[in-house]
């Protein structure tokens, strides 16, 4: 009986734009200060795209990354996923616009809206195309400029969000390596708690929206807050259930960076001790779908994460949208 071939990923790109937005910087903006923003949420400065700099620009720096990492040819792409709450525009889907900057003209492209959770989505979607072996190669970028959509004059939101893009390239597993299990859901009863209003077909762009600012992300963080530590140890317990492993078996965490308080409520529910998890919120503050992949990137480029070891990947996002992959790698 022949086994079907697991995804793995064979090459990690990040893309980061230069300008750093320091706390420092935001308490010159709204009445906020480095302490309760440290204190809150364990960030301390986040990248912000240059104005000529948008989405596209991001991920296609770190496809461009992962693809040399992987030495994979962009022509050898059979499918680009792009996650993200924030593409270039509306249409085309941004997904396109990479794959013809990159030149993967044998490739099918489409963008994925799970805002946080959407790397995570981008990765199991992806993985099914090369369980059923209809696609060797599939590039899965996480990319946003959440920086476009956020209010900067308020604190409740706009001290939280960063820019960036994170990139991997998935073939078929060789050995023990790849994606063992998942976990994913969603619950669209959530839809209030974290939104941008206005902008589609249910209220489209006015100069009154505007006016309103019902174009910018509002969000109910306290009660994304409880249910984002929920949902991600259940998830996370259901997926390694899944792959045949306990919470021992864990040898890291990379989690959705959004807030230092929810990943640690998080990681003291699992069991699993703080120095196994990848932390890079301080430095990147909240990127949506990139923060996995710029975290999966960053842990493996300082030489925590090695191969064979057993990563638990877990987030969630608005949707909501939440979900645990276990990979070994
Ligand atoms: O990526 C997925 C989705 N998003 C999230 O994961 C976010 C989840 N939620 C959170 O991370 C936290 O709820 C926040 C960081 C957003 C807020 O932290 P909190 O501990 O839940 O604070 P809070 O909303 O209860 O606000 C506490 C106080 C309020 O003042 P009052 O009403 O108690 O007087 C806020 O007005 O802190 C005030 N506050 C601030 N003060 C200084 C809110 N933002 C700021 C700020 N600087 N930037």
């Amino acid at each position: 009986m022949s086994v079907l071939p697991r995804a793995a990923i064979i090459g990690i790109g990040i893309c980061l734009p230069t300008r750093i937005l320091s706390n420092q910087n935001l308490e010159q903006m709204v009445e906020t200060n480095d302490e309760w923003i440290t204190e809150r949420t364990g960030i301390k400065e986040r990248r912000i795209a240059a104005a000529e700099e948008a989405t596209v620009d991001l991920a296609e720096r770190a496809a461009r990354q992962a693809l040399k990492r992987a030495r994979v040819r962009a022509e050898e792409l059979d499918l680009i996923i792009l996650a993200t709450a924030t593409p270039d525009r509306f249409v085309p889907p941004a997904a396109c616009l990479v794959q013809h900057r990159l030149g993967a003209k044998n490739a099918f492209a489409f963008d994925l809206n799970a805002a946080c959770s959407g790397f995570l989505y981008g990765l199991v979607v992806g993985s099914q195309f090369i369980n059923s072996r209809s696609s060797r190669y599939i590039l899965v970028i996480g990319a946003e400029t959440l920086s476009r959509i956020v209010d900067w004059s308020d604190r409740n939101t706009c001290v939280l969000f960063g820019d960036g893009a994170g990139a991997a390239v998935l073939g078929p597993a060789k050995d023990k390596e790849g994606l063992l299990s998942f976990y994913m859901r969603s619950d669209g009863s959530g839809e209030d708690l974290l939104q941008v209003p206005a902008g589609g077909s249910r209220l489209p762009a006015s100069h009154q929206t505007v006016a309103e600012g019902l174009h910018f992300i509002k969000m109910k963080g306290n009660e994304i807050f409880k249910l984002a530590v929920r949902a991600m140890v259940s998830s996370a317990d259901q997926a390694l259930a899944k792959a045949g492993l306990t919470r021992a078996d864990i040898d890291w965490v990379v989690p959705h960076q959004a807030n230092l308080r929810i990943i640690w409520a998080m990681t003291q529910r699992l069991e699993v001790d703080r120095s196994k998890v990848v932390i890079t919120l301080d430095h990147h503050g909240n990127t949506s779908a990139a923060s996995i992949p710029l975290a999966l990137a960053e842990g493996i480029e300082r030489g925590d994460l090695k191969k064979d070891q057993i990563i638990l990947l877990t987030g969630f996002g608005a949707g909501l949208t939440w979900g645990s992959a276990v990979l070994r790698l």
